[in-house]
Formats: C-alpha cells, structure tokens, sequence
C-alpha cells in the first residue's frame, strides 16, 4: 500500500536557552506536481534527555499540514533527545542542509544555548526583505522558474507577514528595537514606500524603535523620482540611531541598481568619520547585500549580484577599526548564514539573515549580555503564516529553502564580547532567557 501522505522537511529551527521549536510539514505524494498538496494530520513530540527515556510532550489531533511544537521548560546548556510523529510516520529532514550527519534533524539531538554572562540588557530584532507589494515571491536563480504563486487568499502575503511579525514583536517578544534591512517593498514605489511607512510608524516612531534601509528593490524609480528617500533615508546615504542600552546602530545604502551593490566614496567617508567618533563603543550595521567573498561566492546567483568587490573588502577594512562594532548584518539573499571575513583580525559577526516574506520567513532576534549575544531565528507564527510558509516552501520548483533556511548553528548561536558599555534597558527578560 503506498502512503498517503509524507512527514519531510523536519527542523529543529529555534534553540534558545529554556526552548526549542521542532516543525515539519506532512504532505501528499507529489506525482509531478509542482506544489504538492498539503496533508492535514496529526502532531506528537517526545522529549528526554537521555534517547531511552523520552516522555509525550506534545500532542495535538488538530489536523494541520505545517507542524510547529515549541518545547519549553528546558534546562540551558544540555543535551535533549525528541522525537516527532504524525499519524505512524517520524518526519525526516528534506533538505541537504537539515540531512548532514551531525545535523539535529537526523541525529534527533539538539543541545539548548547557555546565555552570555552578565546582565541582560535589551533585544534587538534584525529583519529584511519584506517585499511588500510583491505578487509572486521567489529569488533570483538564473535561468530556473523561481517564483511561486500566492493560493487564494494570498494575494497579499508580504503585507499579511509584515504585519504579522510586527503584531508578534509587539506583543509577544517585548517590542524590541527593530533593523530591518533593505527590501522593504517590492518595487519602491510611493504607494508601497507609504505602506511600508504606515505600518513602520505603528510600531513606534522612527530611529526610536525602528531603523530602515533601502534595498535593491527599494531602489530609485525610472522616472527619476524616489519615494523610499521621502520616507526613508536618501540615496547611498547613511542612518543612525541609539537604542535603549545605548548601542549604536548604523545603516548603510548599498544599492547600485536592479541586483548588484556599491557604496560611493562620499558614503563609504561618511561611514568612517562616524566609526571613528568612538571606535570601541558597541555597535551594529545593517546593510542589505552581504559584505564577504564568503557570501558572494556561495550565492546561486553568482558575485554580479552582490556588493562589489572593492566594497566588500574596504568595508571589511573599516569595519575591522572599530572594536566594538560587533555584528554586521545583511539581507538580499533570503537565508541565514554565518560568513567569514576576508580581512585578517576581522573581529565583528558577518550574519545574514532570512527573508521576512518567504520560507522559512521570520526574523532574529540579538539579545545583549554585558558579555556577549545571543542569535535566535524565529518563524513568524499564526495560521496565515503557516499556510504560506507551505506555499513558499515551493519556491524555485522546491530548491529555494534548501539555500535559505541555513543550519541550527547558523540560526542559533551565542558569541562572547565584551558589551559592558552598554547599560540594561530596564526592558523585561525574554521568558525564553529566564533561567
Ligand atoms: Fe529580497
Ligand atoms: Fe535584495
């Protein structure tokens, strides 16, 4: 008897200290279907910490095809074994990237994160390519059909995510201070830039509680005129801001035009006068394309798509200067993943991070330590969100996410650095950080 259904693409997608999120999706046999059909079922976790003894921790009969089990109550620092099922299938991991030999996915193991030492002092969210306006989402990948239609009642998909995970980190992860990195809108123009703004001013005012940068497809119109400047930031010009703990955070334009990017001389001088205002303070820098080889090399796209050369490694330079600038972080690519620097002695975090409107849409979370962070990728929940993750999870006919969702270390991690300039918002501790 062939199985009705399939139980694939199982993540271990979040790991936070006290928590970990488990999802995969159970679907119907493809048989040449571009996007196969959805398999509503049920969902069970056990968890131990030993793989013998795991007890039931999650059980729900509500037939969905998107599982997401969030595990809490664990203890920081420790070794969890788990196991997932829907109706008699364990779900396996779909993808390369989850299919590695040490991957949690296949290993059924996954270790909790041990928070930085020192106090707790505030969460910044780091977000990007929102593409709001878009109509069919996909990534660029050459000569391969790369986008996926919205189903019914998707039309609006970028708007619903964007809403959604601004609704989620208003109410349910403590308002945190929000970077949102480069393609905001789909095509820039002013009736998207005015949404993008709307919706940006509803989470609270500008460089108070958010910073915005323009990316590529946020980029001048052909007509001359330019509606993310009326909003946002002029063209390859450079913003600020000082968040509650008093890190600085700095935003770069890197656009160029329909894919690739540069950063002008008289941005890339401006960018160095205000490093070197104080070198040592700690510091952040959104910008939308990545700034490695690493990351260029690596892209399915190729390096013409991305920050040029000259850039990359003059930007690596500066950066290198500043001692307390800790965390660079990029868009445009749609996935998570840790670089590495060119740049010998290169000391800040290369991260980029995954698209907001597209599988596995979600957003970071960088929560400071007086001695260091923490990473944690979380998807954006709800029920519309799940749905759509579905869908997009078919993006470039199913290839997409196996670029994009990026390994459990990639999404979650903990690095140690001195933040001890900073001071504690007075924001409350995460509850996922409450150990
Ligand atoms: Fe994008
Ligand atoms: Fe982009």
């Amino acid at each position: 008897m062939p199985k009705p259904f399939l139980a694939t693409d199982l993540e271990v997608l979040t790991v936070t200290p006290t928590s970990a999120v488990v999802s995969w999706i159970t679907r119907r046999i493809r048989r040449g279907r571009l996007v196969p059909e959805p398999f509503p079922t049920d969902a069970r976790v056990w968890l131990g910490t030993a793989s013998r003894h795991l007890r039931l921790v999650h059980e729900d009969a509500r037939p969905t095809a998107f599982h997401q089990v969030t595990i809490t109550g664990l203890e920081p620092g420790r070794e969890y074994h788990f196991r997932a099922i829907s109706g008699d299938q364990q779900p396996t991991p779909g993808m390369a990237i989850t299919n590695r030999r040490q991957s949690p996915e296949r290993t059924h193991r996954f270790i909790t994160l041990t928070p930085p030492p020192g106090r707790y002092l505030e969460t910044i969210a780091l977000a990007n390519d929102s593409h709001l306006g878009e109509k069919r989402q996909g990534i660029v990948l050459g000569p391969l059909p790369t986008s996926v239609k919205p189903g019914p009642g998707q039309k609006d998909y970028a708007q619903v995510m964007f809403t959604a995970m601004l609704d989620e980190l208003g109410s349910r992860r403590g308002h945190p201070f929000l970077v949102l990195g480069g393609d905001v809108t789909s095509k820039g123009t002013a009736e998207q830039v005015a949404c993008a703004r709307a919706l940006l001013d509803g989470y609270g005012t500008r460089h108070e509680s958010w910073l915005a940068v323009r990316g590529n497809h946020d980029r001048p119109l052909r007509d001359g005129t330019d509606p993310f400047a009326e909003s946002f930031t002029e063209y390859q010009t450079l913003c600020t801001s000082r968040t509650a703990s008093g890190l600085r955070v700095i935003g770069l334009d890197t656009t160029r035009g329909a894919g690739g990017g540069w950063i002008l001389p008289a941005q890339m001088s401006d960018f160095r006068a205000l490093l070197a205002e104080d070198h040592d303070w700690p510091t952040i820098v959104t910008a939308h394309h990545p700034a490695t080889n690493d990351a260029a090399m690596t892209y399915p796209s190729g390096p013409q798509f991305m920050l040029r050369l000259r850039d990359r490694i003059e930007l690596q330079h500066a950066e290198r200067k500043a001692r307390g600038l800790f965390l660079h972080h990029a868009g445009h690519t749609h996935r998570m993943r840790r670089d590495r620097a060119d740049v010998q002695g290169a000391s800040a975090e290369y991260l980029e991070v995954a698209a907001c409107s597209s599988y596995p849409a979600g957003y970071a979370l960088l929560h400071l330590y007086e001695g260091g962070y923490l990473v944690n990728f979380w998807r954006i929940g709800g029920d519309d969100a799940a749905a759509w993750q579905m869908r997009s999870r078919w993006q470039s006919m199913g290839l997409g996410p196996l670029f994009t969702v990026g390994s459990t270390n990639d999404r979650n991690h903990v690095v140690l650095k001195d933040l001890s300039d900073l001071r504690p918002s007075g924001t409350p501790v995460p509850p996922e950080l409450q150990v």
